[in-house]
């Protein structure tokens, strides 16, 4: 599989995601569109979701795509790094990213984004290709992306 979505693409999305009308009672309807939308657009085979700080780890929330590791410990894989360090992580190729944990052996590629409410981290943004893709250049959008979504978590 190729890579079918440019940043343009990715930033597309913002301005739809800022005009949903944040009712809280549309709050899942928003966060499920949201992320069918993204999903839509980095194209067949990718996976889009959020681990949520809790008592027993970085829990799963809403997602998009096959089914995926519940909890992750807060010191594990790519989005424990993305946690601990405060810091979006670009994993190019899964296979060289010590640590690493497979949800799906189809995912060859991740990036995860720290996304903030009132300086905590309230979420990560992981998003999992299913080829390998280097993404520099493209982690200012994602995380425009992710500051977009932070007040619909
Ligand atoms: N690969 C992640 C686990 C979550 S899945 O990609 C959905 C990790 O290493 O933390």
């Amino acid at each position: 599989m190729q890579k079918t979505f440019e940043i343009d693409d990715i930033l597309g999305l913002i301005p739809a995601f800022e005009g949903m009308d944040g009712d809280p009672e549309l709050a899942v309807a928003h966060l499920g569109n949201a992320l069918s939308l993204l999903h839509q657009t980095l194209g067949e085979g990718a996976w889009v979701g959020f681990y949520l700080p809790r008592e027993r780890g970085l829990i799963l929330g809403a997602f998009q795509g096959t089914p995926a590791c519940e909890v992750i410990a807060y010191d594990k894989g790519v989005v424990g790094a993305c946690y601990a360090e405060r810091a979006t992580i670009a994993v190019s190729d899964v296979t060289t990213f010590p640590g690493y944990i497979c949800c799906d052996a189809a995912a060859k590629s991740e990036i995860c984004v720290p996304t903030y409410r009132d300086g905590e981290v309230i979420a990560i943004l992981d998003i999992d290709l299913p080829y390998v893709h280097d993404f520099s250049g493209e982690e200012e959008a994602f995380e425009l992306l992710a500051r977009a979504l932070s007040s619909r978590i």
